[in-house]
């Protein structure tokens, strides 16, 4: 299916009519304002400043160290390279969950100082008063079920999720807690695919998948990964359309030949 690329921007709405009409969302993560001029050049319905970029662009081993500034920062970036898509914003750990009062905080310095279009907020029930709270104050908020990387900690590991029957009941109550509260959208992190279309077929709502089979909406990668830069990582959810770790090295190694063989600046390379 082409991308419409009159649509002058994505919104909630447009996301909720591609549900309606069966088509399905893309949505990738973005981190910076290169990157994002590109992939809205490419026609991605929605970018997402996960807070993925502890991992891919600060080297941490997990999502938690992240803070609201640095998530701002990037965010603006984007931004800034974004003409179409929609741009979602991560509320990073420790900015939410506190209380109801401090994510709606959060999520105003988010909308207010990076101008993006909405917020992601991981969990179900326990955090269904802070999305009401921030919905009420007119931010758009997208879910986050499955495997929740800010709670890492309490599981211990990034396997897959509700495989067994407690945890997938429990998923399903929590979709219909997160629809109900407002969400305009759910993103499954690694479940059963089969889980993952039940979920999708109970919704009014979009979900978007990640390692949560094809019967979502939606699916959304790490950019990182998706055009190879994350070097080793390879799970089984995962397409990657391009070596760019392999190709970038190359380039590199060929300039530094060229430097030290006095062979760049040649002629036409300087004035
Ligand atoms: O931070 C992130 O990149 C995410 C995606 C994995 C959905 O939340």
């Amino acid at each position: 299916m082409s991308v419409n690329k009159e649509v002058k921007r994505i919104t909630t709405h447009i996301l909720q009519e591609m549900k309606l009409r069966g088509e399905k969302i893309s949505m990738l993560t973005a981190y910076d304002f290169s990157m994002a001029t590109i992939l809205d050049d490419a026609g991605l319905d929605v970018l997402l400043v996960g807070d993925s970029a502890s991992n891919v662009m600060a080297g941490h081993e997990t999502t938690l160290p992240i803070t609201l500034d640095q998530m701002i920062y990037h965010a603006q970036s984007v931004v800034r390279g974004a003409g179409r898509s929609f741009v979602v914003v991560d509320l990073p750990f420790g900015s939410y969950q506190g209380n109801s009062k401090e994510a709606l905080n959060s999520a105003i310095r988010i909308m207010k100082e990076s101008g993006a279009h909405g917020v992601k907020l991981e969990g179900g029930t326990e955090v269904v008063d802070s999305i009401q709270r921030i919905i009420t104050a007119g931010i758009p908020v997208m879910g986050h079920l499955g495997l929740t990387p800010q709670s890492i900690y309490k599981f211990g590991t990034y396997t897959v999720r509700a495989k067994g029957e407690e945890e997938a009941e429990k998923l399903k109550t929590d979709a219909i807690a997160l629809e109900q509260a407002g969400c305009f959208a759910i993103v499954l992190e690694k479940i059963p695919a089969l889980l993952g279309k039940e979920v999708s077929q109970s919704l009014h709502i979009p979900t978007i998948g990640i390692g949560a089979g094809p019967d979502c909406d939606g699916q959304v990668l790490v950019v990182n990964d998706m055009v190879g830069l994350t070097k080793g990582f390879k799970p089984r959810f995962l397409r990657q359309y391009l070596n760019l770790y392999e190709g970038i090295k190359e380039a590199a190694q060929s300039y530094v030949k060229d430097v030290k063989g006095n062979d760049f600046p040649n002629e036409k390379e300087q004035y």
